[in-house]
This record gives C-alpha cells, structure tokens and sequence, in this order.
C-alpha cells in the first residue's frame, strides 16, 4: 500500500510541555483518514507540523514517500489543500471575490476554481457577502478555497465543528466524493459521530499519543464486547458470578469484556449452581464503546 503521509517519531514539545510525541502516522493514498482525538489532544498540532506551519521539535515528515524538507517544502507543499481551525475568507468580500483571490495568489486558472466552487454546491451563493452565510456555507468556501489547486492532499481541521445535521452529512458526503476522486482527505474531529461512516482509516490521539491506527474494522476487533446472559433468576446470577464483574442489566445479567475462556467459565459455573441459562449473547459494541475504552472513559 502507498501511503500520501507517513511520519516517524513526530513530536512537539512547547517549553517542558510535550503536546505531540512519538506519532507514526500511516495514511493510505486515496482513503478518507479520520483523525480523532479529544480537546487539546494535540490534532491541531500535528496537522500544523504537516503543513509546515509549526516546526517538529522530533521526527519526520513524509509527503508521497518523499521527506519534507527544506529543498522539498515548497513543491511538496504544492501538493497540499489545507483548511486549519477558522476559514481563511474575507467577511466584507463576495464568495466570487474571495474565490477570485485565490486563483490570483495561487496563478490559477478559472476552471479550477469553478469546479472547486461546484465541488462544494456553492455556486448559487457566490455572490453573498461571507459575513452572510452561514457557518456551512463558510466551511465550504473554505474547502472550495483548499482545493482550488485540486490538491493530491487535502488537511481539514474540523470542518463540521459547529454544523448542523445537514450541514454535517453535506460534508461527509463531500469528503467520500474527493476520496472517491482520488484525493486523499485527511480530516479531524473531536465527535466521532461526526466522521462516523466516511473514515475508512482512524487515527485516535490521546494527550499527544496515537492510542490506535487502522481500519474501522482493526479497532472494533480490537475490543471484546459484552456479554449478557439471559436467565429467569437475573439476581441470583449476578451474585454467583460477581467476580467476573458482573451487574444486572435489565432482565439479563451483563459481563463486561468477557472474552470466551471467561465465558465458557461463567456459564458452567451457573450451571454448576443450578442457574438456568436460556441465552448468552455478545452485546453489539458500538465504536463509541471502544474509544472509551482507548481514551480511558474520558470519550471524544
Ligand atoms: N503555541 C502553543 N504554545 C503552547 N502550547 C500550545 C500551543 N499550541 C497548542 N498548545 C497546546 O498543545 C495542546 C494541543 O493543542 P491542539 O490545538 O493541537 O489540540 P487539538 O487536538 O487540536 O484540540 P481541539 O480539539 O481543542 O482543537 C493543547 O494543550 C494546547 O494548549
Ligand atoms: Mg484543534
């Protein structure tokens, strides 16, 4: 597998307060990476030192296999559509105005910056003041301006922070469609509600470490669901089997991360005591179950 981003020991340290340490990120060609992480985990952080607008106190940086350098910066750079924290519009100038900016710094042509405009669906409202749209609106101007030079690689640094459900899945559906495309998306969030489904490569900081790196699936499989059992004598169930961390879930008893030996143990033990069992089950675990579990209760 290719991969557009892979560092090796990355690191930041601000005075004696390290915010990112010993990150390895891996992030495929042509995926949509959700880079997740709760409230000063260090996301931003990290993402500035990929774009080069925070020096790494550690580590290195690979775009497309080639380290980040001072004799690369520049065309790799060339490579990158980034949109970090605030959109960087001008509130007093039209959408079209500030698009046409853009094009002008960057010495673009104008079918770039159409197509980037039509990407996002904001072609009916170029002609609004930015001071007047709407934080949606505003978000995709932004990523319009981002991927005006039709980026391999494109950074967004929370980009459905503050939307709303609609404004949200607009967004998901616009990352899925670049990735589609071919461009890489690299995406932060906080929420993992709100990357949800689109992300099919996670990246989970916690406290500046990457507490887990793969595939929806990799994280799942990575964490034991519980296991519930049905039995007519619920208490009695719970009690017997209390070392096991049992605690009564409804009409059922719950055991929390019962991996199978545990299992195996729990029911013939209450067989053993003479507890009908009608039903063991493994409880669906959601991704919200695991990143709990990785980021020690705290969530995202
Ligand atoms: N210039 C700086 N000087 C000192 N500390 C900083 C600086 N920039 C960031 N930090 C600290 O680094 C930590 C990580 O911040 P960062 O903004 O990267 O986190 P984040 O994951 O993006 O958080 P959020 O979800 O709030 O955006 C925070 O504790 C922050 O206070
Ligand atoms: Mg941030």
């Amino acid at each position: 597998m290719s991969h557009m981003i892979t560092t090796h020991d990355l690191g930041k340290t601000y005075g004696d307060r390290t915010v990112v340490a010993n990150l390895d990120l891996r992030v495929p060609e042509g995926c949509v990476y959700g880079f997740l992480g709760p409230n000063g985990s260090g996301k931003t952080t990290t993402m500035k030192m990929l774009l080069s607008l925070v020096r790494p106190t550690t580590g290195e940086i690979r775009i497309m296999g080639r380290p980040m350098e001072r004799s690369t910066r520049r065309e790799l750079l060339g490579h990158i559509g980034a949109l970090i924290e605030t959109p960087p519009s001008y509130e007093h100038l039209t959408g079209r105005e500030n698009m046409r900016l853009v094009k002008r710094l960057l010495d673009l042509d104008e079918g770039r910056t159409t197509r980037a405009v039509r990407t996002v669906r904001l072609q009916d409202h170029l002609d609004k003041r930015v001071r007047d749209y709407s934080l949606g609106m505003r978000q995709r101007l932004g990523i319009a301006m981002a991927l005006a030079r039709e980026p391999r690689l494109l950074i967004l640094d929370e980009p459905t922070n503050g939307l709303d459900p609609a404004g949200i899945e607009e967004i998901r559906r616009l990352l899925a469609q670049l990735a589609g495309d071919g461009t890489t998306v690299m995406v932060s969030s906080h929420l993992l509600g709100e990357i949800d489904r689109t992300a099919t490569v996670l990246g989970i900081l916690g406290e500046g470490r990457m507490l887990f790196q793969g595939t929806r699936d990799q994280l799942l499989a990575r964490s034991t669901p519980d296991v519930l059992i049905d039995t007519p004598e619920p208490e009695r169930a719970t009690a017997l089997t209390a070392r096991w961390s049992a605690y009564r879930d409804g009409p059922a008893v719950r055991l929390p991360g019962l991996d199978r030996t545990g299992t195996a143990r729990v029911v013939a033990h209450l067989v053993h005591e003479r507890v009908d069992v009608h039903g063991v089950r493994r409880d669906a675990q959601s991704l919200e179950d695991v990143f709990m579990d990785l980021t020690g209760g705290r969530g995202l």
